[in-house]
């Protein structure tokens, strides 16, 4: 079994699967509502919360598995991209677990993790595919040609798609992460009842500031009451803005690339609209669409191992190298 840890952001997890992909146990512990009141997640603050839950989530992912750590054979953590207080937290609890048990360590970076969460059972996914990850903190067109590994085909000039969302979501008034909230409310929405832009960027980038202005734009001009009353047609119009954005790159990565087989991955992934709007494509299964450490162990599985005790070392980095 994998032992996996997830420390990157504002989600504290733990999961253990077997060698060949199945879940035996994915513990998520979402700091969410502790960050919610500074409506974005607060460094200082995550890395802290994650020193008080990562010994608890580890042990309650190894209890629902059945399992003890005599079981495990390897530990696969997140290594960067992300907060780099919070990564250290994750990084440090697998080097301990890792380093008393003489187990092979595994680093593991946090995107390949989001699109390994297509390679777990029931339904693992084989590449090629033209892979788009959706995340809060990145949007990225991948060719997937084999397990482990991607060429970048395009990613944001500026915001990321879950930043769009939550960015969004405040203007609207809603709670942080936006994403979730603007979804449901959406569902009462009319998606034509603004016509917000998409913006137009060369090749396979995306922009997303645009749309976030002219959304800053509509609600200054409707006013306060105005904008509560038709927040639901603001929520959809904006939602839907984005979905087109995005369905539109998918289409033409996968022209460019002739890869036939496309996903999307990432906590944006789980918008209803999107799913609903690319009937053909393949996306992470619900529950894996935003952090957690089920996706860490399976990437884990195409990462060579750092044999015990090479790795007290190991450094976490905050963004991509
Ligand atoms: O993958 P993730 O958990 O964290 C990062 O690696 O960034 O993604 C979190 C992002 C947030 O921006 C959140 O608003 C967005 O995913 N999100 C959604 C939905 N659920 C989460 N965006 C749109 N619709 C949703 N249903
Ligand atoms: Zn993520």
């Amino acid at each position: 079994m994998i032992l996996g840890i997830e420390t990157s952001c504002d989600e504290t997890a733990a999961a253990v699967i077997t060698d060949d992909g199945h879940v035996l146990a994915s513990v998520v512990s979402s700091q969410a509502d502790l960050h919610s009141r500074y409506g974005g997640v607060v460094p200082e603050i995550a890395s802290r919360r994650h020193l008080d839950l990562v010994a608890p989530v580890v042990r309650e992912a190894l209890d629902s598995a059945g399992a003890s750590l005599d079981g495990v054979s390897k530990v696969a953590v997140t290594q960067g991209p992300g907060l780099v207080g919070a990564l250290l937290v994750g990084v440090s609890a697998a080097k301990a677990i890792a380093w008393a048990r003489q187990l092979p360590l595994v680093p593991v970076d946090h995107l390949e993790g989001h699109v390994a969460s297509l390679y777990l059972e029931p339904d693992p996914l084989e590449p090629p595919f033209v892979c788009l990850l959706v995340s809060g903190g990145h949007t990225l067109l991948l060719a997937v040609r084999e397990r482990g590994s991607s060429e970048r085909l395009g990613t944001t000039l500026d915001d990321a798609a879950g930043e769009a969302f939550d960015k969004g979501a405040r203007l609207l008034g809603l709670r942080y992460p936006g994403g979730a909230e603007i979804d449901r409310i959406a569902q009462d929405g009319d998606p034509s009842a603004f016509p917000f832009p998409v913006a137009r960027v060369p090749g396979l980038d995306f922009s997303f500031s645009g749309l976030k202005t002219a959304l800053l734009y509509a609600v200054r001009d409707l006013g306060v009451e105005e904008t509560e009353r038709r927040r639901a047609d603001l929520a959809a119009s904006y939602q839907a803005a984005i979905v087109r954005a995005l369905a539109r790159r998918i289409d033409e990565a996968a022209s460019a690339t002739g890869l036939d087989g496309v996903a999307v991955v990432g906590g944006v992934a789980a918008n209803s609209n999107l799913r609903a709007a690319l009937p053909d494509v393949r996306f992470a299964p619900l529950d894996l669409c935003t952090d957690n450490a089920a996706m860490i162990a399976s990437a884990a599985r195409y990462v060579e191992a750092l044999p015990y005790p090479g790795y007290l070392g190991l450094d976490a980095y905050p963004s991509f190298s």
